[in-house]
């Protein structure tokens, strides 16, 4: 089949890729000449693991293309996936759909004959429908647009994965005549005929099931955040609690990771605006605990800073410390709300001679924070340093030694913001170890 790909960040060009390696052809589309000449070049403008290799293959298979040229887009195919990005507004809860909005303005005026726009962009309820009525606007009197919904689950760091073998696929179609699922069926006939399960549904559904998911998983790991403040002032440990709780299937031990929280370009924003569509719809009480759920979320990252301080006498003034990942989870380069980031940047403003390493992170993180001192390893940054905070579990934390560490550093004390360290084989090495929700 022949589809453009509207939106080219993450989650446009992880779709476009994949879409290709499915056989399809691609055109990707992007008003951003940056980012559109990168990718012409096979160059993923974001560190996402496996998708250069797919992207270099579908380009030199002549299947993916891209362009910043909206006319060749319409003339492209009469399929379209719109992948824009509905961050949130600033000073407000809410989505920013100017995006959204202006692929419609600039592609429908172009359209003729008939054509499906599939959205994947996570947008508050309702959307669709507003843009269903704006192409009806726009669109020439032989011209057919339908919009429908298909939101996107993909995981940075598993995205390509996760686009080529979901483990579910939901699409919302309109109430009128529709071919959207039959078009969908033919676009995802690989993953269908491996028994992907196809959750047909109306327009607000397909919305609110993107929402609600990821207001699900915030949920779940604020409660065992929330836990593990209790578990440090009564005497507990959240780990071992998380794992015997995670053990009932109805529970599940899945993202019950208790640490430093949630981050990224997803789940704080998503929470924020689904509250805030709630409020526009009358239902501010139906979502009011996502607001304990943000909360708890951010009082991590001051208790994170708080036992920084204790550990160091009650001041980090003038100390050297050590943060060990600033992307906000492992596997991706992504800073955007990264929670140690955030504790690095408030320790560092708290007068602390702050390092940062983090294996992908840096670049991005250096523009959102210059005045932070990157170092180039991980041996580096531990040289000398008083204090070590892990707070991105990349693997490569995981697997240090103890012992081999513990001859770097000035002091033996390492604060554990993501509970993935073996504490007993660090505290044998000599090392004085903390963690959030245990008392060690
Ligand atoms: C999320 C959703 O998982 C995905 O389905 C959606 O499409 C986009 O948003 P992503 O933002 O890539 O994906 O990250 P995810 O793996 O969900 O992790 C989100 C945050 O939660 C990270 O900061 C991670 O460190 C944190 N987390 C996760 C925990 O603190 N504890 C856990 O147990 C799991």
């Amino acid at each position: 089949m022949r589809m453009t790909v509207i939106g080219t960040g993450y989650l446009g060009a992880t779709h476009a890729a994949c879409m290709a390696e499915l056989g399809h052809e691609v055109l990707g589309v992007d008003v951003d000449e940056s980012k559109i000449k990168s990718l012409q070049a096979g160059q993923v403008p974001f560190f996402e693991p496996g998708l250069p290799e797919v992207l270099e293959r579908n380009i030199a298979a002549g299947r993916l293309d891209f362009t910043t040229d909206y006319a060749q887009a319409a003339q492209f195919a009469n399929v379209h996936f719109l992948g824009v990005g509905t961050p949130q507004r600033h000073g407000s809860f809410a989505a920013d759909l100017t995006y959204v909005r202006a692929v419609i303005e600039d592609l429908v005026p172009k359209l003729t004959g008939s054509h499906i726009i599939f959205g994947k962009s996570t947008v508050p309820v309702g959307t669709a429908r507003d843009l269903q009525e704006l192409a009806n606007s726009l669109a020439g009197p032989d011209t057919h647009v339908e919009i429908a919904w298909n939101p996107e689950f993909l995981r940075e760091g598993y995205a390509v994965q996760d686009t080529i073998t979901p483990d579910r696929i939901v699409l919302g179609v309109r109430e009128e005549a529709s071919r959207a699922e039959e078009v969908a069926r033919e676009v995802y006939a690989q993953a269908l005929e491996a028994s992907t399960p196809l959750l047909v549904t109306d327009l607000q559904t397909a919305e609110l099931v993107k929402v609600s998911a990821n207001a699900f998983l915030a949920t779940k790991i604020s409660f065992i955040n929330a836990v593990a403040e209790i578990c440090e002032i009564a005497g507990g440990d959240v780990v071992a609690l998380a794992d015997a709780i995670g053990l009932d299937e109805r529970i599940g031990r899945k993202f019950l990771g208790a640490g430093l929280g949630f981050g990224g370009g997803c789940l704080p924003k998503d929470i924020r605006a689904f509250m805030a569509r709630a409020g526009e719809l009358g239902a501010d009480q139906a979502l009011s605990f996502l607001r304990e759920v943000d909360a708890i979320n951010m009082r991590r990252r001051d208790r994170m800073v708080d036992v920084a301080k204790r550990a160091l006498g009650g001041s980090v003034l003038g100390r050297r410390v050590t943060v060990l990942g600033c992307a906000f989870k492992p596997n991706s380069d992504d800073v955007r709300d990264s929670p140690a980031l955030s504790v690095a940047g408030s320790l560092s403003l708290a007068g602390a001679a702050v390092t940062v390493y983090d294996p992908e992170g840096m670049d991005n993180a250096r523009r959102v924070f210059p005045t932070l001192a990157y170092a180039t390893s991980a041996s580096k940054a531990l040289q000398d340093t008083e204090l070590v905070i892990l707070a991105t579990e990349w693997q490569e934390f995981r697997d240090l030694d103890p012992a081999a560490a513990g001859e770097l550093v000035a002091a033996r004390h390492i604060i554990d913001g993501r509970n993935v360290l073996d504490v007993a084989a660090w505290q044998a090495a000599g090392w004085t170890v903390e963690a959030l929700g245990r008392n060690l």
